[in-house]
This record gives structure tokens, sequence and C-alpha cells, in this order.
């Protein structure tokens, strides 16, 4: 599984371009394209019109709850315009936005109730990592979903730290969370066959591959370089 996250950057042009560009690939039913949300109409009649087997995602989306909500975009509507998957927890959000675990926890639940997948973020922080508190961290990260249905599920692990700055943890500390990561989520519930992990921040051409080997690991969150539709074709081969 390959998700472009491509944050608050492109154009309807970008988006058709790019489209265009990869289009070829035999790994395309492989990929989940996350523009912003303003393009993914867009995008959705380009993949109809040239019947391209690749999902759509969102980067974020705001719970079903009963308040009325400027500026909001619930599950259903993403849903209606052909989305199948939705990013929960970036780290970009939750210090940004300072979105709290119970808004993660509203976010997920209502998107499992409308059938759209969860691509949940989680991630240490430099300061967590230097004080070895990573896998602590994490832990308390994922505590949230004791209470949810984990069936559409994925884990994406993405240091605080290695998001875009080109640095990325040593392969085995990648598979070594990835492995930790596993058993958490089985402790919470999820099914073995069920679990996707996926590894993000500074995937680029050079690191894909070798990340891609690790047995713990089913895919990558791509940012800066799926914006790049040669970087991201050789990504994902
Ligand atoms: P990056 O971003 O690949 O540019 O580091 C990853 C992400 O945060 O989605």
């Amino acid at each position: 599984m390959f998700v472009a996250n491509w944050k608050m950057n492109g154009s309807s042009q970008k988006v058709e371009n790019w489209l265009s560009s990869i289009s070829s690939s035999q790994n395309l039913n492989k990929c989940i394209f996350c523009p912003p949300n303003l393009f993914l109409e867009e995008a959705k009649k380009i993949i109809k019109k040239n019947n391209l087997d690749i999902s759509l995602g969102a980067q974020n989306v705001d719970p079903d709850i009963e308040i009325s909500l400027t500026g909001g975009i619930s599950p259903s509507m993403l849903k209606e315009i052909g989305c199948n998957y939705v990013i929960i927890g970036h780290s970009e959000r939750r210090e940004f936005y300072k979105e709290s675990p119970e808004l993660l926890f509203d976010k997920a639940f209502s998107c499992l109730e409308k059938n759209l997948k969860v691509i949940f973020c989680i991630g240490e922080s430099q300061e967590d990592r230097d004080s070895s508190k990573t896998k602590e961290k994490l832990s308390e990260q994922l505590r949230l979903l004791s209470d949810l249905n984990l069936e559409d599920f994925s884990i994406a692990y993405e240091p605080v730290w290695a998001i875009g700055s080109g640095k990325i943890p040593l392969l085995e500390e990648i598979a070594d969370i990835g492995s930790f990561l596993n058993k958490e989520l089985i402790s919470l519930g999820q099914k073995q066959d069920e679990i996707t992990i996926l590894y993000g921040g500074s995937v680029n051409t050079s690191n894909a591959k070798q990340i891609l080997q690790l047995e713990s690991i089913s895919g990558l969150l791509i940012g800066g370089a799926s914006l790049d539709e040669k970087q991201f074709l050789e990504i994902i081969g």
C-alpha cells in the first residue's frame, strides 16, 4: 500500500498531470491518492473517465456530531465524492490544530460508521526518542483504538522528527517498531490478517525499497516525494 499525501500542495492541473503520468503503473491498485479535499472531486472525475484503478483518500475529516460546524466536512460527504480512505491523527494536525485523542476517536468512529477506511498516524517526537520513550508514546497513541472496530484500520508509523527532515530511523529500528506495533494491535483486538503497518517520514527513491523489504512493514506513507510523479512512480515500482 502506498499513500500519496500531498498535504497543502497542488492544483487541479497538477492533479490531472500527476494522474496521467502514473496511470501506466502496474501497482496503481496499491495506491491511495490524498490530494487536498478541494481537488478530490476533480481527481474522481479523471479516475472515472480513464478507468484508473487507484483509490482516493482524504487528508482530514470532521466527526459526525450533532452540532453545526462551519467549514466542516463529514465522512458521508467524502464517501459521496468517491473517497474510501481518510488519514487521521497526522502529527501536523495534532500539533498545529491541537487535535486531541478524544477528537481523533470521534473522527475515527464516524468514519468507520460510514465505511471509510482509516489510516491512523502515530509517531514519537525527537524528545520522546532522546528519552527512550518511543514505544511508551506509541502505545499511548494507540490506546484510543481499544473501543473501535479495527477491521478497516491501517497504522502509519511516522516519527515526527523524520517528517520532511530527510532523516529516517535505522532500518532495524523501523523493523523493531513494526513488530512492536503488530503485538500492540493484536492486544487491542485486531486480527493478524487485518493488520497493515505503514512507514512514513522522509520516504524517497533511495530508501523506499529497503523499508518495504522489512517484514513488519506493508506500505509507505509518502509526503514530499509523492508530489513528483517520477519519484512516486519509482517508489511504487
Ligand atoms: P514526508 O511526509 O514524506 O515529506 O516526510 C510524510 C508525511 O508526513 O505524510
